[in-house]
């Protein structure tokens, strides 16, 4: 049983908030938290989750006290773990991120191409100014990174903190356990040699008690008999055999453009409007004083299940464990294409000393390329994210595989920094 003394989650008045308590209350046999702290400089909404939580907690009778502070220094004195899931901008900057790049037929979407590379140079200064006040204030805290994109914040806080970071999403675990239900066996039985960046991934193997069935996981996907499976391996099967690795979710944004880019501007709402709508019903569920437990239109979030990669990543720091878990890492060699200094998301040994990736070698050809560019794009976005430099900004929106052109690379940027300048301070100082 691991206890923490202090654990501060930065962006407290997110609404996935209740989603981490909740895992915390379902694995109260391995963990227990003395001080909980949410930080958020939305003083009213992060009161809603704050009341929200404190019911959670205690309904489940255990003793975790909460606190709400706005205070940066406060909230992370001394913590040994810090969870980031910040949003510059909120949702109304996600929209924006959704709706501009579809004028010039690019795909709008939170974590990938034109939008994602604004969501990035939104949330860089923002995580580094929380990172210094860590590095002054907790220089022993593990600072867990689940902001989008998470690959490119992560990156941006090893090459320009000094803080103990890992990256986190909820893909790997989610993959794994999708697998796991429509092969039949158990969660623990799944192995994933999971490889590439953040939502830029492929599964390269699946292997069960050590036997290969990446095959028998694609004749599956064909069969189109497990719609929880055909969720989240959406490309093309023919196209999943020519490149004979699993791409991820994300990977349909990259293989099939021109096609989403289509069905997203012929539909009536982003998914940053459906999530603004939903988000209503949950704040009203937090005010709730009834409201007891994590409200069922949780679910419909995609980052439901984001406590099932964040406990098991804590208890295994805390405890030493040394089991292997997919997050997001220095790559230090691990893939042998890459810079040392490049953020990765691959199996890593997670224990006191943090996440050590495994070698993984070299990536398949058939993914090689597009991988290579892909990073190329997210390093080129954390430096023109901490530069502020134009012509920076302008090389990564060229470097991302989405964007056709060196004209349109300097159309949609225009627009978008124009949208977005408030938040962008590195680029609009002063
Ligand atoms: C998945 C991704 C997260 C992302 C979320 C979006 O969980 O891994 O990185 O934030 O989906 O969900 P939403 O409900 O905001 O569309
Ligand atoms: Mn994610």
């Amino acid at each position: 049983m691991t206890n923490v003394s202090k654990f501060t989650i930065v962006g407290g008045g997110s609404s996935y908030t209740p989603e981490l308590i909740d895992g915390l209350i379902q694995q109260q046999d391995e963990i227990q938290i003395d001080n909980l702290v949410l930080y958020d400089i939305d003083a009213e909404r992060q009161q809603w989750v704050c009341g929200m939580i404190e019911r959670q907690f205690r309904y489940a009778g255990l003793p975790t006290r909460v606190m709400a502070t706005t205070g940066l220094q406060q909230a992370v004195e001394d913590a040994e773990f810090i969870v980031s899931q910040i949003r510059v901008g909120k949702m109304p900057a996600r929209v924006l991120d959704e709706k501009i790049p579809l004028k010039y037929n690019l795909l709008g979407q939170e974590t990938t191409g034109p939008g994602g590379t604004f969501k990035a140079w939104r949330t860089i200064p923002a995580s580094l100014e929380i990172a210094e006040a860590v590095a002054r204030y907790a220089p022993a805290a593990w600072y867990l990174n689940f902001t989008n994109p998470s690959g490119i914040v992560t990156e941006a806080l090893f090459k320009h903190s000094s803080v103990k970071v890992i990256g986190l999403c909820d893909n790997p675990i989610n993959a794994q356990f999708t697998i796991a239900l429509a092969l039949g066996v158990r969660q623990e039985q799944v192995y994933l040699e999971w490889m590439g960046m953040n939502h830029v991934n492929w599964i390269r193997r699946v292997l069960i008690d050590g036997v290969n069935v990446t095959h028998r996981v694609m004749d599956l996907i064909e069969a189109k008999e497990n719609a929880r499976l055909n969720y989240r391996f959406p490309t093309d099967i023919e196209l999943i055999r020519a490149l004979d690795v699993l791409p991820n979710f994300y990977l349909q944004y990259y293989y099939h453009h021109p096609r989403i880019t289509a069905l997203r501007q012929l539909e009536p709402q982003t998914r940053g409007e459906i999530v603004m709508e939903l988000e209503k019903v949950l704040f009203a569920a937090y005010r709730d004083p009834k409201q007891m437990v994590k409200p069922a239109k949780l679910g419909q979030r995609g980052g439901a299940m984001y406590s099932k990669a964040a406990i098991p990543l804590i208890v295994s720091i805390a405890q030493d464990r040394r089991d292997v878990q997919s997050v997001v890492t220095r790559n230090n060699g691990a893939i042998s294409d890459f810079p040392d200094d490049a953020a990765v998301e691959v199996p890593c040994v997670i224990g006191k000393h943090g996440a050590f990736p495994l070698h993984m070698g070299s990536l398949p050809q058939t993914i090689r390329g597009l991988a290579e560019h892909v990073k190329a794009w997210e390093s080129l976005t954390v430096q023109a994210g901490v530069t502020g430099s134009r012509l920076d900004a302008l090389a990564a929106m060229n470097a991302n595989p989405l964007v056709p052109s060196l004209d349109t690379a300097r159309q949609v940027m225009d627009e978008l920094m124009a949208a977005h300048s408030s938040y962008l301070p590195q680029f609009f100082p002063g």
